[in-house]
């Protein structure tokens, strides 16, 4: 089978080593993949988000499945324009993709369908909205309708910070047409789970819970990342919380998108917050989270190619998708200055005997060097018995790796750690 992943991160990465498993796989190119992956597939100088060229690759060469992995090309409908030309796809339609895509048709479906979520007004006009913050609870926060990078929520802990906030968005556009439509919610607390599920639209299949560390500093200092190290399965998240989320959030997700007749087939992604009024949704992805892939996919069991097929052919029921009962850490090694400005084209070396645990982000290939080529540049991912063993691992392969003006995270895991061992 030849396969082509679309995108090039770490998480595409995780994805493709897995994909390997499989021995009817013969060929897998990612678009555009990157330097970091070109032993584990054929590179493809083609954009996630050219879906024209995307297509165009894929029937030129007989691409017997497809799996797009990244919120943009989804949102731009990559899945509708390949199965168009009768290639087989892992990942939801365009039409289904809205739920990450707009956040206010997100809030909106959770309102219609009495989903758990922070309670929020939508604003189209910028003076509603300064006049709503008048008298709004602080903190608040403020999101952008679409997709940010990541980066369209402000968390205000003032009222004249919240201002601004909605200043930037809907008059100086700091997120373009992103900000024609706001959110503003109610600020949450509590502890956040990641989980990711398998689902047809028939089951949700939800795979071992995580956590992400979003700021780029220790003790959750610093500017907010795209994810700076991922810890899986959570402690927070028990059995009885996962009952009460499938029961409460995950089942009536998948019920709400077939009502609306936007049928989601694919990973769907719940951000939760654990509140003291129980579990609630933050945001949901259309797609499998970055970095929490990197450390979910190592504990899959059931092989991935399979379940992912059986997503696109509607036949999850029957397939028992199981993960290990170990635990895993992955450990994000960055350029210095990432989130922000950093510098790129360090040469790095990975020693061969740990290739296997490492997720490749952001890297080039010159004259056979591998050079940095990104704010976020691997992912260093240990698999062991109990989450201490898995951190301490996945910091010794850290060491192994390196790089100049590389920048990682020091407590990866220790808040989960300390709620295990309390
Ligand atoms: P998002 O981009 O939607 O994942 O939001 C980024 C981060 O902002 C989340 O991981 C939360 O930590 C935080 N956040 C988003 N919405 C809320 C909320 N309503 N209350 C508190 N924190 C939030
Ligand atoms: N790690 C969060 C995300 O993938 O959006």
């Amino acid at each position: 089978m030849k396969i082509m992943v679309v995108g090039g991160g770490g998480r595409e990465h995780a994805i493709i080593k897995k994909i390997k498993e499989n021995k009817d796989v013969t060929e897998i190119f990612a678009l555009p993949g990157n330097g970091g992956m070109a032993k584990d597939a054929t590179l493809v100088d083609i954009g996630a988000k050219d879906i024209e060229k995307i297509v165009e690759f894929a029937v030129e060469n007989s691409i017997d499945y497809a799996i797009v992995a990244p919120d943009d090309p989804l949102v731009l409908g990559c899945v509708d324009a390949l199965e168009v030309k009768g290639i087989s796809c892992f990942g939801p339609r365009a039409n289904a993709a809205i739920i990450e895509g707009s956040k206010v048709f997100s809030k909106n479906l959770m309102k219609k369908y009495n989903i758990p979520t922070a309670a929020y007004e939508v604003f189209n006009d910028m003076g509603k909205a300064l006049e709503y913050l008048e008298t709004a609870p602080i903190p608040t926060v403020i999101k952008a309708d679409g997709l940010a990078l990541g980066k369209g929520v402000i968390i205000a802990q003032t009222r004249d910070e919240a201002k601004a906030a909605v200043v930037s968005m809907m008059q100086d556009k700091a997120f373009g047409s992103s900000g024609d439509n706001i959110v503003i919610e109610e600020f949450l607390t509590g502890p956040e789970v990641s989980v990711l599920a398998f689902t047809d639209g028939k089951k949700v299949a939800p795979m071992v819970s995580s956590m992400d560390h979003k700021r780029a500093g220790d003790n959750d200092t610093g500017l907010n990342t795209g994810g700076m190290g991922t810890i899986a399965p959570n402690p927070y998240y028990t059995k009885a919380v996962a009952e009460d989320c499938m029961e409460k959030i995950f089942i009536p997700t998948m019920n709400a998108m077939n009502n609306e007749g936007r049928t989601f087939k694919g990973c769907l992604y719940f951000g939760l917050m654990l509140t003291p009024n129980g579990p609630k949704v933050i945001e949901y992805n259309c797609r499998f989270g970055d970095p929490e892939t990197q450390v979910v996919l190592p504990l899959l069991k059931t092989d991935l190619l399979t379940v992912m097929k059986a997503v696109t052919e509607e036949r999850l029921s029957e397939i028992d998708v199981e993960f290990s009962e170990e635990s895993a850490a992955c450990v994000i090694m960055a350029s210095k200055g990432y989130p922000q400005s950093y510098e790129k084209g360090f040469e790095m070396t990975i020693p061969e005997d740990i290739e296997n645990n490492v997720y490749v982000a952001g890297a080039s290939l010159k004259d056979g060097k591998l050079l940095t080529n990104g704010g976020r540049v691997l992912g260093a991912t240990a698999v062991e018995n109990d989450l201490r063993s898995a951190v301490k691992s996945a910091y010794s392969l850290v060491e192994k790796i390196h790089f100049d003006n590389a920048f990682y995270r020091n407590d990866i895991g220790a808040k989960a750690l300390a709620v295990l061992e309390d």
